[in-house]
């Protein structure tokens, strides 16, 4: 649970302390004016990660760090946590001490994030899909990250010899084989796993909860021939059957890899994606379904963390109810789930003393500045 934050140089923030509700924050505001970089603040603060992709469009113009102070409650005490980015590094302490590992620390913390771009998950390139189902692996399991960067640093140097005038050298290529197969072979079980469990819980908020009359279920595309539908895979999806099947396919394909010069089956070339009443969302859905559609998943996502890691998510909800009718409002509004939450939007909706039950504080922002009202 966040208490309180203080920004320094991060975008156009310039609050000074801002003390938050332990159950829901609002803030709206005209466009422009910061809402959505406050959430974006909170995010690196609770993740370690940026949710735009470059660390130098977070740090305010003409600056060259960001920091952010916060007080946290996790594991029953109140905590001081400080953040600062600046180029590539990032100094984190914990009641003024580096913790041993950044692992330490995101053990403790949970966050999940609803902005308006995660639309485009559903809708637009595989590498966005990718990269949605790998955090949420993270956060499920937090060691994983070392398997993806493992997976990453042994596909850019098998690419590399694949890319090599007049061929690889075959002993050194196949010696990629194993460590390729098994990370891989990791991934993308986990993936399954964990969209398995996303699946069953998206169809029934995506129907019972919101009202939506299609079924709701997810599909994964693997590259590698064999890989059972999500729905239909076992409990425990076994790595190690996906890492022979691997080994198999990189034999077969080695003459095609070496050829196109890059990597044909893995991971990396994977999609997965959601159909309602079997119809691609991307093809079918309207706008305000894709936006129910991807609420759904967010919550099942929410669920599925808090009960794997046993600590309730913060959740950031970003400008959500615009595209929304009002019956679909309303919904979304009953389901929000339990813990602290932030949400945003320029107008407050009129169902606004529906959130977060009594419990709710509002702030107004207005040039990076918030200001609390009520
Ligand atoms: N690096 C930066 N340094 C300073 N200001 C920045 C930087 N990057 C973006 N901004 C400013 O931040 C503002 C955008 O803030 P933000 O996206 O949080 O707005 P918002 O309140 O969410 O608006 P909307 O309702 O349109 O979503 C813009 O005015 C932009 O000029
Ligand atoms: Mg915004």
């Amino acid at each position: 649970m966040l208490h309180s934050i203080k920004t320094a140089n991060y975008r156009n923030l310039d609050s000074g302390i801002l003390q938050f509700s332990e159950r829901a924050n609002f803030i709206s505001g005209r466009n422009g004016q910061g809402k959505t970089n406050l959430l974006e603040a909170i995010y690196w603060l609770l993740s370690l990660r940026s949710k735009r992709g470059r660390i130098q469009d977070c740090i305010r113009k003409g600056e060259s760090a960001f920091h952010i102070d916060a007080n946290l409650t996790f594991g029953d005490l109140k905590h001081r946590v400080s953040l600062g980015i600046e180029g590539k590094s990032k100094k984190l302490l914990v009641d003024d001490v580096p913790p041993k590992r950044k692992r330490d620390y995101l053990e403790n913390v949970l966050v999940v994030d609803f902005f308006p771009e995660d639309m485009l998950i559903l809708v637009m390139e595989p590498g966005l899909r990718r990269r949605f189902i790998d955090i949420a692996c993270v956060q499920h399991f937090l060691p994983h990250e070392d398997v993806l960067r493992r997976f990453k640093r042994i596909l850019i140097q098998r690419n590399h010899l694949l890319k090599i005038p007049g061929g690889p050298d075959q002993g050194v290529l196949e010696s990629y084989d194993r460590p390729f197969a098994e990370s891989a072979a990791q991934i993308l079980a986990t993936r399954l796993h964990l969209l398995r469990k996303f699946g069953k819980l998206t169809d029934e908020i995506f129907r019972d909860g919101i009202g939506e009359k299609y079924e709701a279920s997810l599909h994964y595309y693997a590259s590698l021939d064999g890989v059972p539908e999500i729905s239909s895979a076992e409990d425990r999806i076994e790595a190690e059957k996906f890492e022979e099947m691997f080994l198999d396919a990189l034999t077969r394909n080695r003459g095609k890899d070496i050829e196109s010069g890059r990597s044909s089956i893995g991971p990396h070339r994977d999609d997965w994606g959601m159909t309602l009443d079997g119809k691609p969302v991307r093809q079918f859905a309207s706008r305000g379904e894709v936006r129910s559609a991807m609420f759904a998943l967010h919550l099942s996502r929410f669920h599925v963390l808090a009960e794997k890691r046993g600590i309730k998510p913060v959740v950031l909800i970003d400008d959500v109810m615009s595209e929304l009718d009002i019956k679909r409002r309303m919904r979304v509004l009953e389901l929000l789930p339990p813990g602290q939450i932030f949400l945003t939007a320029c107008d407050p909706p009129p169902e606004l003393d529906k959130i977060g039950s009594g419990e709710m504080r509002h702030f107004v922002m207005e040039a990076g500045v918030a200001r609390q009202v009520d």
